[in-house]
């Protein structure tokens, strides 16, 4: 499946607002004093600047993804201690994990299936590597002005989550919650914090992307009244607030 670096660019500041930070920090702890750091789908290297700030520059980077645009948008702004992987995260068993401390995603375990998230935990258990993953989507979404579509539109996005993204049926809305047993399974200590897009009128353009990628996802799982909806609803997005729920998880490994 693929992002375009636009996409990922309009949706940052968003995703940086609404990373939980005492999961982020405690993240930040897991990795030690010299964090050797893989970004698992990391697109154009938002995870690392979302540590930056409180990482003061002193980690290295191994960023993974199977779109080499996304790597090639990444290298522009990375410094010597950034690597680029590109390397599709089905096979596992291609990690580059050795000497890593902390293995982070976001925005990334919704398209995942349960049994790749369950190979995944036992990898990083083999490796004793502690786990960040934020912003998984959780199904909610609500706007201050209600619509009398919304919850059939709602209700047909969640359905397209669910469809194959290559990593078998994805887990869509279930990612958070999935993850979370998937890893206390293997003995991981896990916790998890909301960590919501609350999207204004000085996000109207991002909500006017996220409306049409609703509307169309909705619409490929059979919603009909789905582009009328999108239709009201751009007509909103200087006017009212909406909420789309997501789930950050921190997973320590035994000893941590
Ligand atoms: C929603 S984007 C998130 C990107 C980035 N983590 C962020 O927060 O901006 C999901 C990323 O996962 C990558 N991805 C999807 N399937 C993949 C696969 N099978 N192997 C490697 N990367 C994959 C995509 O190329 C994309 O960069």
């Amino acid at each position: 499946m693929a992002f375009s670096a636009e996409w990922l660019a309009l949706r940052e500041p968003a995703d940086h607002a609404a990373r939980d930070d005492r999961l982020l920090t405690a993240a930040i702890n897991a990795a030690g004093q010299s964090p050797m750091i893989v970004d698992l789908g990391s697109g154009t290297g938002s995870t690392l600047r979302a540590f930056a700030p409180l990482l003061g520059g002193a980690a290295a980077w191994r960023l993974v993804d199977s779109d080499p645009a996304l790597l090639a948008q990444a290298a522009l702004s990375a410094g010597p201690d950034v690597t680029m992987h590109p390397l599709d995260l089905r096979t596992l068993y291609d990690l580059p994990l050795s000497g890593a401390n902390l293995v982070t995603a976001s925005a990334l375990l919704d398209l995942c299936s349960g049994d790749w998230l369950t190979r995944l935990a036992a990898r990083l258990k083999e490796q004793s590597v502690a786990f960040y993953a934020a912003l998984n989507y959780d199904g909610v979404m609500t706007w201050s002005q209600p619509d009398r579509d919304d919850a059939a539109v709602t209700a047909a996005f969640n359905r397209h989550q669910r469809s194959d993204k290559g990593f078998g049926p994805a887990l869509g809305p279930d990612s958070a919650r999935v993850a979370a047993a998937a890893f206390a399974e293997a003995g991981f200590r896990v916790t998890e914090a909301d960590s919501p897009w609350i999207l204004g009128p000085e996000e109207a353009p991002l909500q006017s992307q996220l409306i049409d990628g609703i509307a169309s996802a909705a619409a490929g799982a059979g919603e009909a009244n789905a582009r009328a909806w999108a239709a009201r609803r751009r007509d909103l997005v200087r006017d009212g607030q909406c909420y789309i729920g997501h789930r950050d998880l921190l997973a320590l490994p035994p000893g941590y």
